[in-house]
């Protein structure tokens, strides 16, 4: 069974080739040259270049899989949430796809791409795990019970953590996405020198807002009208004390949620799980208690279409498909 996996929610165009839940290809082209000068994704800047680079990304995909079109059996698109010119891209081309083809296509969401994509790196990996989803826009935590079933346990209620990295780069002038850049000068940063404040929720949401101003109130202190910033302002060990701020919320509230519900296994996924302190200290926390930790790859945790396309495969292997007039939309809770 091949599978033909397509995404194209936000700034990555990417498509990939399973054979049954094996990966033969994962070929992702990256926007952020493109909306870096924006400081941000220019959504009608994203659809265009979706339009450009998808077809020659699935043929990148096909052939590198050693495999040709004719040959696939399944299309899977990611179909929500994201911006919604740049996901009628990836649906209208793996209906035309499937139509032409006449084979089977289905819609993911792309929050549960992200999840599985823990599945691919850890076939062994059993249900039920607590999964900690962190990316650019979500932020929440889930008790995974089987596949499509996601039970969430919380939220947050403002800024999804790597939006809060990109807003806090943004304030630091550093370039967009904003969480590789702080996450590189965090390392070299004291991060007890600045004590920014967590966000206590009750329960398992989450708020990065108020971390957020107060960074940005820090920054105040260091910037004048006519001299900008001053070179005072240690960016380094702001980016550590925000960082560790971060960290220290979302491992403790994915271990606690571990923790309570009796459930011993986690599974970290999205953008934000390629940070090397989330990753480091999710680690420790997990080994303290005797958990199993299961992080995907960088490339894993990243936007990439075998993530979309093992999720789909998965649903279609128990009979589900959906119908060609599946539209995209821009949100949906997972
Ligand atoms: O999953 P993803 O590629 O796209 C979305 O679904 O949003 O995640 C992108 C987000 C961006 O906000 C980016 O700044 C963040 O993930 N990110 C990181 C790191 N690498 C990417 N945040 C913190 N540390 C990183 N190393
Ligand atoms: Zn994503």
């Amino acid at each position: 069974m091949l599978t033909l996996g397509i995404e194209t929610s936000c700034d990555e165009t990417a498509a990939a080739v399973l054979q049954d839940e094996k990966v033969l290809s994962n070929i992702v082209s990256s926007q952020i040259d493109i909306h870096k000068k924006y400081g941000g994704v220019v959504p009608e800047l994203a659809s265009r270049e979706h339009l450009k680079n998808l077809i020659p990304i699935i043929r990148e995909a096909l052939s590198s899989a050693l495999v040709s079109l004719s040959d696939i059996n399944l299309v899977a698109v990611t179909y929500t949430p994201g911006l919604i010119g740049a996901l009628l891209v990836g649906v209208s081309t793996a209906k035309a796809i499937a139509y032409a083809l006449n084979i089977p296509f289905i819609g993911v969401h792309h929050g549960e791409g992200h999840i599985l994509a823990a599945h691919i790196e850890y076939p062994a990996i059993d249900y039920p795990y607590i999964a900690l989803l962190v990316s650019g826009g979500h932020t929440a935590l889930y008790q995974v019970r089987g596949l499509g079933e996601y039970g969430l346990l919380g939220q947050t209620r403002d800024d999804a953590a790597g939006e809060a990295y990109d807003k806090v780069a943004k304030l630091l002038g550093l370039d967009y996405p904003g969480g590789p850049v702080v996450d590189r000068l965090a390392q070299d940063g004291d991060h007890t020198a600045i004590k920014f404040p967590r966000g206590h929720l009750e329960g398992y949401d989450f708020s990065f807002s108020g971390l957020k101003t107060a960074v940005r109130n820090h920054i105040a202190l260091f910037m004048s009208k006519d001299r900008g910033l001053d070179p005072d302002l240690n960016v380094r060990d702001v980016a550590a004390g925000f960082q560790a701020a971060v960290v220290d919320t979302l491992v403790e509230k994915t271990v606690n949620a571990a923790v309570e519900t009796g459930v011993d296994k986690i599974v970290v996924a999205g953008g934000v799980a390629a940070n090397s302190s989330l990753r480091k200290k999710m680690n420790e926390e997990a080994e303290k208690r005797g958990i199993s930790l299961y992080l995907p790859g960088m490339g894993l945790c990243i936007d990439n279409a075998a993530m979309i396309a093992l999720a789909g495969y998965l649903h279609h292997k128990r009979g589900e498909t959906s119908k060609l007039d599946l539209n995209p939309r821009p949100t949906m809770q997972l």
